[in-house]
């Protein structure tokens, strides 16, 4: 019988909650499949995506270090992707390997599902932080509508660079000018690794920020950072990173196996309680 197999490759990869995200939904699913990890060191990005086919893998998940290696090895697969200039998500069609990235799109739908009759069209928001992830959230909020995009960065030429990648609806702000900016906002999202377990917290007045607004940090270790707890007492809505992990996953696993899974509560729980006893894989 025919196996399915996808995998993540990274360096180191061991910390990687995608083997546990996909084998539930391979189990839920009644899917014959695995999905398992490969520790691929620098250098041998290429040999492994050479022999992905051999290996019976349909595809596979990218972490870092090596998103921007892969993007100049595989097919592109859309625009947004290639605008980008990272892939996390490899798949095989026609004998040839084709990426694209879920990490933005996975953000918007996490925010969609949790917080209900949200959208994203015509919205104010700020990023704070321009690092990687802040890159691939905002081509999302730019290319679904989004009026404004506020970029605050300790790195104010970081900013800059996203603006002139996708365009004047992204604003760059120098970090100390975040909190005087919060007035007119609908979402604020942390981009940055400030708050992770083992990084210095993220610390801003939240004092101009209107109390409709949305608050998302898309840190997940710990579950709420302190960031999301302090919006959470002052009665803003939030959205905690988790949901950004499990979003980002779904159009893998379609792509790989053939079905477009669900994320739920049940998902949900299940990852955050392997979080919460400090999981990690050998
Ligand atoms: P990722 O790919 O996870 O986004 P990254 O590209 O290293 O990671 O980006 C990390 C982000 O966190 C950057 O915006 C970084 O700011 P700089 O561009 O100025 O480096 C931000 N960051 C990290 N530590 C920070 C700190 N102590 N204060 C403010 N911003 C910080």
């Amino acid at each position: 019988m025919n196996i399915k197999r996808a995998c993540v490759i990274g360096w180191p990869v061991s910390h990687s909650r995608s083997p546990l995200i996909h084998g539930y939904w391979l189990g839920k699913y009644g899917i014959l499949g695995s999905y398992d990890r490969q520790a691929v060191p620098p250098g041998a990005v290429r040999a492994f995506l050479d022999s992905l086919g051999e290996e019976g893998y349909l595809g596979c998940n990218v972490t870092l270090p090596h998103k921007e290696t892969v993007f100049d090895l595989v097919n592109i697969a859309d625009e947004a992707t290639r605008r980008l200039g990272v892939v996390n998500t490899v798949f095989s069609r026609n004998g040839e390997l084709w990426g694209t990235s879920t990490d933005g799109e996975g953000f918007l739908a996490s925010v969609e599902a949790e917080i209900a009759g949200w959208e994203v069209s015509g919205r104010n928001i700020m990023l704070l932080g321009a690092g990687g992830a802040a890159r691939a959230i905002a081509g999302t909020l730019v290319a679904r509508g989004a009026a404004q995009v506020q970029v605050a960065n300790r790195t104010l030429e970081r900013a800059e660079i996203l603006r002139n990648d996708f365009g004047k609806r992204i604003m760059p702000l120098a970090w100390d000018a975040a909190p005087a900016a919060l007035a007119e906002l609908d979402l604020l999202v942390n981009t940055t690794s400030l708050g992770m377990t083992g990084q210095p917290p993220l610390q801003i007045d939240l004092g101009r920020l209107p109390g409709a607004a949305v608050v998302a940090d898309i840190v997940y270790v710990p579950l709420e950072t302190a960031f999301l707890r302090s919006a959470r007492e002052r009665g803003n809505r939030i959205v905690g990173g988790l949901g950004m992990l499990l979003h980002q996953a779904v159009r893998g696993f379609e792509l790989w196996f053939g079905t477009r899974p669900e994320v739920t509560r049940d998902l949900h729980d299940f990852i955050a309680e392997s979080i919460e006893k400090g999981y990690r894989s050998t």
